[in-house]
């Protein structure tokens, strides 16, 4: 697909292409299309080494060809909601953050029965160095960057393995020391029974905390001191309501597409990626593209990061949990 689109007229070309293939299958066809001037939108964890992540960061920027990696999260307007609420400091300063992701799929050898989802999750070659982490974990970890703005800087980490046989991590815990001196526990589980897609996050600041969960992705919660809990649903956020101040970005309440009340969710979190990626996908053809700041989706140096993140806690947890630095940059 990717040659024979050299061939093809500029009108019907490709616009862009979405890698949605286990890990051990992103990088080459990510590379591929990179050299190929076809923009990329990944499926996470970005690949599976800091090697392969490296390369992808040097040719996309050499390029400045759009790029995103699917951290479908991001795209709910709530989402959204939070990241302003935190990084415009109405929670004041950033003090703990447990950011999580807890499922129950793989509480049993459930790559035994050679389904095909849990058989490559479980074997590194093709999930990488963690699996619970690598797959979810990484999910936990973009939300607290996302929302709060801030990066992990050293970490201690336990990666744990409750199902026997099993060579990878299904159960895996971080604590964090946060690049504004706050900390943080990044967590996920993949033995919980019960639990589906439990991804969420608790914000504590010195003037309040914020509380959301993507199976209920509609609505935040806000905790001030000495005041009702706050509730706000995704559509019906009114400026000056004495705790959002007046002068919230237009362009932030004009974002959902359909009215409060009627549901939005993982699809829509996901349309709202695209719809971002898209265009800039169209600036890029018109020679307008400066480059993602990864307000709107997750970049190329965001993929990086989660595999940083992961090579990391391997490092940790094979010391016992001893703390380990986070690189810093890329
Ligand atoms: N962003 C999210 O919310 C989210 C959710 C689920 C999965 N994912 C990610 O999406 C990717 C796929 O996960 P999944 O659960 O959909 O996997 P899956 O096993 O359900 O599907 C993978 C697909 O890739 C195909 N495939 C496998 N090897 C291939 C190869 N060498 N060449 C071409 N096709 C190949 C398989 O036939 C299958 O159709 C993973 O990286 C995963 O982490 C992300």
């Amino acid at each position: 697909m990717i040659n024979a689109n050299a061939t093809l007229p500029e009108d019907k070309k490709l616009d862009y292409i979405l890698i949605v293939t286990p890990n051990h299958v992103h990088f080459d066809p990510a590379m591929k299309a990179i050299k190929a001037n076809i923009p990329v939108f990944c499926e996470k964890p970005l690949c599976l080494n800091t090697k392969e992540a490296r390369a992808l960061v040097k040719e996309v920027r050499d390029r400045n060809i759009p790029f995103g990696v699917a951290h479908t999260y991001l795209g709910h307007w709530t989402s959204r909601l939070s990241r302003y609420i935190v990084q415009s400091g109405l929670l004041g300063e950033v003090r703990w953050v447990d950011s999580y992701y807890i499922q129950g799929w793989l509480a049993t050898k459930l790559e035994a029965t050679g389904q095909m989802q849990a058989t490559w999750r479980t074997n590194p070659q093709m999930a990488g160095g963690s699996g619970c982490g690598g797959d979810i974990g990484t999910h936990a970890l973009m939300q607290l960057r996302y929302v709060t703005g801030l990066n992990v800087v050293e970490l201690s980490a336990q990666m744990e393995t409750f199902v026997e046989g099993r060579p990878l991590d299904d159960h895996f815990t971080i604590y964090a020391k946060l690049s504004n001196g706050g900390k943080a526990l990044v967590r996920a589980s993949q033995v919980c029974i019960g639990y589906k897609n439990d991804l969420g996050i608790v914000i504590a600041g010195t003037k309040g905390t914020l509380r959301w969960r993507q199976e209920e992705p509609e609505q935040l919660t806000i905790l001030l001191p000495n005041q009702p809990d706050r509730t706000y649903w995704r559509g019906d956020v009114k400026a000056g309501d004495g705790f959002i101040p007046k002068d919230i970005p237009a362009d932030l309440l004009a974002e959902p597409t359909i009215p409060a009340g009627h549901p939005e969710a993982f699809h829509d979190a996901f349309a709202r990626l695209h719809r971002c990626f898209e265009a800039d996908v169209r600036k890029w053809h018109a020679g307008e593209y400066t480059g993602n700041d990864g307000s709107k989706y997750a970049n190329i140096e965001d993929g990086w990061m989660g595999i940083a993140f992961i090579e990391t806690c391997v490092k940790s947890s094979n010391k016992k949990g001893g703390w380990v630095k986070m690189p810093e940059k890329i």
